[in-house]
């Protein structure tokens, strides 16, 4: 038997998202988002879900904190809803919200517990969508002044920050895919909304350090180790082209100026509405990389595939590993391989995982307890993969659980809990249990650490 184990002072903690978990989406003066607008068009969501109430915990954040603290956690990474606090987008501040999260992050320091909040995990106002969205420039703007009021509503007491929550999933799921708010299917959106995020990315980190110079900032990043699925030399290259683009195209831009070469004909600045001088103006020193990781990628090479990549995601690779709920494969290496080649690509950065987590449907049985035993095998081959990356050498700081609560999954609605904690969504007054999984994490982090 062997023992994972993990740094003194490392984080250990759970990740949420506002509009997953909040609910009172027309409380105390909260704008509408796109997310309000998409879940309440008929036939976006499965079974008609929608977060207007969700978990609640808008309203109750203490029965939150309590859970963390039963779980010996020390960090929460959750997320600061734009529309509430600037409810038109930009203008005028909504002091109730500003008050609301204060409240929030002092209740969790009192607990001993780490406050990052992520400032954008999803829910644009849609006063911003309805002059253009993220395709649109000027939202890069916009964006630098929310994340400007943020920080002088916050950061007396907040120190450390992440941006984006994976900014390559929300455009194309938003602009490209079209099953994500808002719904829009156009590849020259997607194209533009990136680059405009890389800006705004950029124009925060440059708000935010401005108003606070010590804060520590960084962006949640999705990402997702890219392996061959064939033979070909060209498989090979079309996993690094994919690796590229899903890895780095948020990455690159802020560590070294530059789109990486994911696409076959080179970056199409034009079409992604690259003016001189931006990509000086995309640069931002992250203090740390983000890593929400679930699983691994195999591509092949399929000529004219990915919107120009000339590489295709296609299905799991020989030897396959068990899956979750959500179809997901269970890959633990999948995590020490990505920690491992950023920590080589760019030179030992300091690394958050602010992700990482599995949908299961386990509830109560007779006795009430939620016995979620192939969660807790997620979590020890996942953990197990990252003590083996920090002891080879890699600086990682923390690890984030997804999630708390089970909760709003996007476009899968309730169907999908990925939490430590059960929710009744047909009677949510009632309290959250725990699940074993919940319990078992507790003892990781009390003990930093657990045998292998
Ligand atoms: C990530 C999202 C998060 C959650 C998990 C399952 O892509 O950041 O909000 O939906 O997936």
């Amino acid at each position: 038997m062997g023992r994972a184990s993990f740094p003194d002072g490392f984080h250990w903690g759970t990740a949420t998202a506002s509009y997953q978990i909040e609910g009172a989406w027309d409380h105390d003066g909260k704008g509408e988002s796109i997310w309000d607008r998409f879940t309440h068009t008929p036939g976006r969501i499965r079974s008609g879900d929608t977060g207007d109430v969700a978990c609640d915990s808008y309203h109750r954040g203490d029965e939150d904190i309590a859970l963390m603290r039963e779980m010996n956690l020390n960090s929460y990474r959750f997320s600061l809803a734009w529309p509430r606090i600037l409810p038109a987008g930009s203008g005028e501040v909504n002091s109730k919200a500003i008050d609301h999260y204060r409240r929030f992050v002092d209740a969790l320091l009192e607990a001993g517990i780490r406050p990052l909040p992520t400032l954008y995990h999803w829910d644009l106002p849609q006063a911003l969508e309805d002059r253009g969205g993220w395709p649109e420039r000027d939202t890069a703007g916009r964006f630098a002044d929310y994340a400007d009021a943020c920080m002088r509503a916050l950061g007396d007491r907040v120190d450390q920050w992440s941006i984006f929550n994976e900014p390559a999933i929300f455009t194309l799921m938003g602009y490209l895919v079209g099953i994500h708010a808002p719904g829009r299917q156009d590849l020259d959106a997607f194209l533009r909304a990136t680059h405009t995020v890389n800006l705004a990315q950029a124009e925060a980190f440059r708000a935010m350090k401005a108003a606070r110079g010590d804060a520590r900032i960084g962006t949640a990043f999705s990402m997702s180790p890219c392996e061959p699925g064939g033979d070909d030399e060209a498989d090979a290259e079309a996993a690094e082209r994919w690796h590229a683009f899903v890895n780095l195209w948020f990455l690159e831009t802020a560590l070294h100026g530059r789109y990486p070469d994911a696409f076959v004909e080179g970056v199409p600045f034009e079409r992604m509405g690259v003016r001189d001088g931006d990509m000086d103006l995309v640069r931002a020193p992250l203090d740390f990389l983000g890593i929400n990781l679930y699983t691994r990628t195999a591509v092949q090479h399929r000529e004219g595939a990915g919107w120009g990549l000339d590489a295709a995601h296609v299905g799991p690779l020989g030897e396959t590993g068990p899956r979750t709920h959500f179809g997901w494969e269970v890959w633990p290496d999948a995590l020490y391989d990505m920690v491992m080649r950023i920590t080589r690509d760019y030179d030992r950065p300091v690394i958050e995982i602010t992700e990482n987590g599995c949908s299961y449907a386990d509830g109560p049985d007779a006795r009430g307890r939620i016995e979620d035993r192939e969660r807790i095998e997620f979590f020890r081959g996942y953990l197990a993969a990252l003590a083996r990356a920090i002891e080879e050498g890699a600086d990682v700081r923390g690890y984030h659980a997804w999630t708390l609560l089970d909760n709003f999954e996007w476009a899968e609605g309730y169907e999908q809990r990925f939490g430590l904690a059960w929710v009744d969504f047909e009677y949510p007054e009632r309290p959250r249990t725990l699940k074993e999984s919940g319990r078992w994490y507790a003892e990781v982090a009390a003990e930093n650490g657990f045998d292998t």
